[in-house]
């Protein structure tokens, strides 16, 4: 029998669970096109899924192209050219049927000079122009710079072309921090007049994503509305648990399902694992049906596997006065700053930048009564050190 739980990738129903109101905020917002969005969350809470599902979420929409590049593939701006071209192209193959575009276009980067011409008057209008620039780089009529230039400025020549609209999905954002400052102010201008593009934008180091939009004096600062994505919403985790366990013919009760959620804090990653670890134990402990005890047993297998990776992020992403701020909140949350500090035998002042630095980097946030750890499994596993 399949697993009822997918572990790491892309996940799409029924492995995906709803996000409904995440769905409907940024999908009416890229069918309106009225802005450009940063969507944060740490890792693993489904940034990528949610970009995807977003794409399916608007497949109806045969006028709004929804292309998704990740930039994790990217090493300079010829993958940029390249991936945001082909991702496009493809859409509008895709929603427009008109079939073979991105084929003719791709013989830019492969064949000689005089087929790809060839292919290049074959599609015509602003694709062929798109094309076109690709093979005065080639011929080193033009450089780098202007060839990133063309990847961001023609989507809207081309969505202007064909009447469409298009919200332009790039994941893992961060990964451009480090370019040549040219990208930014290259995006800066094409986010200012962009047309009926919209860019959805996703990181999950805020350190990086900071440098590039939230910083005052950073490049795109006030360009992108910011979204957080958070854990799955309560009664979305509880159905999702209930109808995944159902379908892998589980018998879990309503406190064992109910103790799950609140041991991962509704965060998608852990709840697949603890979920699928769950299930196999099952199998291989032939169990008739799992109880609250069943799901600690299967907490503790899945802290013992993640050990090595927490581990690492605890030595090594922590000063030694972060990781005592840490301490103090894993044994209790919601603590304000200066409580944590008397805590700690230390005044507001000493931790303040500290504990601001973690907020940055989303490990803690700041709710209504204090502070607390985002990632709810790793705080349970600082508690055990
Ligand atoms: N809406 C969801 N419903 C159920 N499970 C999900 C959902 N979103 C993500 N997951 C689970 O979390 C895992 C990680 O998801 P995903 O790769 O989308 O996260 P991410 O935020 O893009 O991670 P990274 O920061 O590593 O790129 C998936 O493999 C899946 O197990
Ligand atoms: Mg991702």
């Amino acid at each position: 029998m399949e697993a009822p739980f997918k572990v790491g990738g892309v996940v799409v129903p029924p492995y995906f669970a709803d996000r409904v109101r995440d769905l409907d905020v940024l999908g009416r917002s890229a069918r309106n096109l009225d802005q450009h969005f940063l969507i944060l969350a740490p890792r693993r809470f489904g940034k990528t899924s949610l970009l995807l599902n977003l794409h399916r979420y608007l497949d109806d929409e045969k006028s709004l192209l929804v292309p998704y590049v990740n930039f994790r593939d990217v090493a300079g701006p010829e993958d940029i050219y390249r991936l945001m071209s082909r991702a496009l192209l493809e859409e509008i193959e895709r929603k427009q049927r008109l079939k073979g575009i991105w084929t003719k276009f791709r013989t830019v980067f492969g064949e000689g000079m005089l087929r790809a011409m060839r292919s290049l008057e074959g599609l015509g209008g602003e694709v062929g122009e798109w094309g076109k620039v690709y093979l005065r780089f080639r011929e080193h009529e033009i450089d780098d710079k202007e060839l990133l230039r063309a990847a961001f400025s023609f989507p809207k020549r081309v969505a202007s072309e064909h009447r469409v609209g298009v919200a332009f999905l790039l994941d893992e954002f961060q990964e451009v921090a480090g370019f040549d400052g040219y990208l930014f102010s290259v995006l800066k201008k094409e986010m200012d007049q962009s047309g009926d593009v919209r860019y959805f934008f996703t990181g999950s180091s805020l350190g990086s994503i900071k440098e590039i939009f939230l910083r005052e004096n950073a490049p795109l600062y006030l360009m992108v509305t910011r979204y957080r994505l958070g854990p799955l919403p309560r009664d979305e985790a509880m159905k999702f648990l209930k109808e995944r366990f159902s379908s892998g013919r589980l018998d879990v009760d309503m406190e064992a399902i109910e103790h799950l959620y609140s041991l991962t804090d509704g965060i998608p990653f852990y709840l697949q694992k603890l979920g699928l670890i769950l299930f196999q134990r099952t199998l291989i402990e032939k169990l008739a049906s799992v109880d609250e005890k069943d799901v600690d047993a299967a907490f503790e297998q899945m802290l013992a596997e993640l050990d090595g990776e927490f581990e690492v992020r605890w030595l090594h992403k922590f000063s030694r006065l972060q990781r005592r701020i840490l301490r103090t909140l894993a044994k209790i949350e919601a603590l304000g700053v200066t409580r944590v500090a008397s805590r700690l035998g230390m005044k507001p002042s000493d931790i303040s930048s500290s504990l601001a630095r973690m907020r940055e980097t989303m490990v803690v946030e700041k709710g209504n009564s204090g502070y607390r750890i985002v990632d709810a499994v790793f705080s349970r596993w600082i508690r055990s050190l």
